[in-house]
């Protein structure tokens, strides 16, 4: 007998690399069914964000799925954008045509917590890929939702690459440290990845070659989308391709002997300036702190790619 697919709500920022991960998840019906796509305001703004994942469910040939806005601001401090990185739409690179399938008229929040009274108990895994405003306010208003969540697997943080953003925190995090508080706390099971790992998942020339070689127009826009995002990040770190950080959560769900972590205490800074949103990850053991995520730090990347572009050549 087959397992059933595992059910997930992807909440997201995109972002090309948020792109890759949607397209990856709508790519393996075996393995995941996508009850929603959550929207949430990172990467650009709400209004782009939604946009974005309306684009990326269309270009996988699934206009079906439900896409819903979320909140258009972190719970305590002010939006902060990542244009730098990903251009002024979120998907700057290929030319794109706005989407024509609807966004949903619920909140993002409301289906979240709708979702999870209404699924079985430990059915439902959420997988956050951008700030953590959507999750942790659905908690906060309906805390009856946590333990019927089975699964939290996100990309944000970090602990030896430090941050990526400021020195000492990794974007997601950093754009909402009060919500990432309140995820990280939950005692939800969280499975974390971190720039730790997501740093090892580099594009390389032949990697984005394999994209285009598929010949299909989800191939061509994954490729145009990492050459355009690689840019950044090898100006910045002088590295030979740019991390597809967010395809991390999905491909661990898909398979996740790809990856290894350890089960470690992840606490949040909220309150010094200097290094607001560092994930404190006790890596080394030397706190009494119980472990709440299991924490990952490598990954498999030629397998990691392998999967991607066979996954990808499916759509
Ligand atoms: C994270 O921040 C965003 O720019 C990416 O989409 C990813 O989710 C990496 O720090
Ligand atoms: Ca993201």
């Amino acid at each position: 007998m087959t397992a059933q697919p595992r059910k997930i709500i992807i909440d997201t920022d995109p972002g090309q690399d948020d792109a890759v991960a949607i397209l990856l998840a709508l790519a393996s019906p075996d393995e995941l069914e996508v009850l929603g796509i959550t929207a949430v305001a990172g990467n650009v703004p709400l209004a782009l964000t939604q946009k974005n994942a309306r684009i990326v469910c269309e270009l996988a040939g699934k206009p079906q799925t439900r896409v819903f806005a979320g909140c258009d601001k972190p719970m305590v401090r002010p939006l902060v954008t990542a244009e730098n990185v990903h251009g002024k739409t979120g998907l700057d690179g290929p030319q794109m045509a706005d989407p024509t399938m609807p966004l949903q008229e619920a909140h993002a929040v409301d289906f979240i917590i709708d979702t999870l009274r209404r699924e079985a108990p430990h059915s439902v895994t959420l997988c956050p890929l951008g700030p953590l405003t959507n999750i942790a306010t659905a908690m906060q208003r309906a805390p009856d939702i946590i333990p019927r969540i089975r699964q939290i697997v996100l990309m944000g943080g970090a602990y030896f690459e430090v941050g990526n953003v400021t020195p000492a925190a990794e974007f997601n995090i950093y754009v909402d440290p009060q919500a990432a508080q309140i995820v990280f706390g939950s005692g939800v099971p969280l499975v974390v990845m971190p720039l730790d790992v997501t740093h090892k998942a580099l594009t390389t020339r032949a990697r984005i070659e394999a994209f285009r070689n598929l010949g299909t127009e989800p191939g061509r826009m994954v490729a145009e989308w990492t050459d355009f995002f690689e840019r950044f990040d090898m100006q910045k770190y002088g590295s030979e391709g740019a991390p597809l950080h967010d395809p991390c959560v999905i491909a661990y769900l898909i398979d996740p002997s790809l990856f290894e972590g350890r089960h470690v205490n992840v606490e949040i800074e909220t309150q010094s300036e200097l290094t607001m949103g560092m994930t404190v990850a006790d890596w080394w053991g030397v706190t009494k702190r119980p472990a709440n995520a299991l924490f990952i730090g490598d990954l498999d990347a030629d397998r990691f790619y392998a999967l991607l572009t066979e996954r990808i050549g499916r759509l």
